[in-house]
């Protein structure tokens, strides 16, 4: 009988997306899961889980030594990875002159640099493999802009482009790609994930009651990182021939997506002569 059981690794799991996929994918048979997170002992929720398919691992994506071991660690147990999930993140509120300076390129190293990281260290098994899948989790960000978000945004649109890019490079390697785009989930992103400047100078006081409520709202949001764990599970358990590139997830991120994007489609037609007029003539 052919072995389907799949190891998925993710990081980030302490809370989250990242827990909740980490429980979806505990109480399945057909995976071999790596949990990784800062600090191990707030897995404690998996011991409930544990049967010999569960690897918990000590990863901060910003740190180079701590990826290296993780990859070896998973090769070393399951002798492959199929799915990687570069779930980690952080948030940023602030207008764009008042954030500071360290931390939104904090922020770029882990929800940036830190996925690239982790996708380079997990390539060349994929590849050697010629399968893999990895989902990297983007936001509504990653495609629609509001005020006082400019730096999560930077972090978010890189992550897209450098994702579309990549999947073209290794499309005929059997490595594929899923952005997952979601608008407000109920996790600790908004709360203790994300730092809030409020504004000092006075034109920006308008924007003080939208990070004050994404302090208060934190928690409150729509979306159910449960039923987000079930959707990734089955896109990539029973669609990856089909992959989405893009997974807008959430009524606001599915409506938002759409609006953004028609909206482009008519400005790009509206100014289709202008454009063509910048060539040299053939
Ligand atoms: N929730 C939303 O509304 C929403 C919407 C769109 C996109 N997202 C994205 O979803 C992803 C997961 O966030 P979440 O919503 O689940 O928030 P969360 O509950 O705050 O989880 C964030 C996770 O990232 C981990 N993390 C932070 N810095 C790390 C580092 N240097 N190395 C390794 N792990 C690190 C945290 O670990 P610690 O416990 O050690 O801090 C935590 O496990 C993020 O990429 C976020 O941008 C969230």
């Amino acid at each position: 009988m052919i072995d389907l059981t799949k190891t998925w690794v993710i990081t980030g799991t302490s809370t989250g997306f990242g827990k909740s996929l980490a429980i979806y994918l505990a109480q399945k048979d057909d995976v071999n899961l790596v949990a990784t997170a800062r600090h191990t002992d707030q897995l404690a929720y998996l011991d409930q889980y544990d049967h010999g398919q569960i690897l918990k691992q000590t990863l901060d994506v910003t740190k180079q030594d701590e990826i290296a071991a993780t990859v070896k660690a998973v090769n070393d147990k399951f002798g492959g990875l199929d799915v990687l999930i570069n779930n980690a993140g952080l948030g940023y509120f602030g207008t764009f002159e008042e954030s500071d300076r360290d931390a939104v390129r904090y922020m770029f190293d882990v929800n940036v640099w830190g996925l690239v990281d982790m996708t380079r260290a997990v390539l060349p098994t994929m590849r050697a493999q010629k399968s893999g899948i990895i989902v990297n989790f983007s936001s509504i960000a990653g495609l629609a802009s509001f005020p006082t978000l400019s730096f999560y945004h930077g972090t978010k649109h890189a992550v897209e482009g450098i994702t579309d890019s990549l999947a073209q490079e290794v499309a005929d390697q059997g490595i594929k790609f899923m952005l997952i785009e979601p608008s407000g989930f109920r996790t600790d992103w908004a709360g203790r994930s994300s730092q809030k400047a409020m504004p000092k100078i006075a034109a920006y006081q308008q924007f003080a009651d939208s990070i004050e409520g994404s302090k208060t709202g934190a928690h409150h949001e729509a979306g159910d990182p449960d039923k987000a764990a079930a959707i990734i599970y089955d896109q990539v358990t029973n669609h990856a021939a089909d992959l989405p590139l893009h997974l807008p997830l959430g009524k606001f991120a599915s409506d938002m997506a759409i609006a953004k994007y028609e909206k482009s489609l008519g400005e790009f037609k509206a100014e289709r002569d202008l454009s063509i007029s910048a060539d040299q003539p053939e």
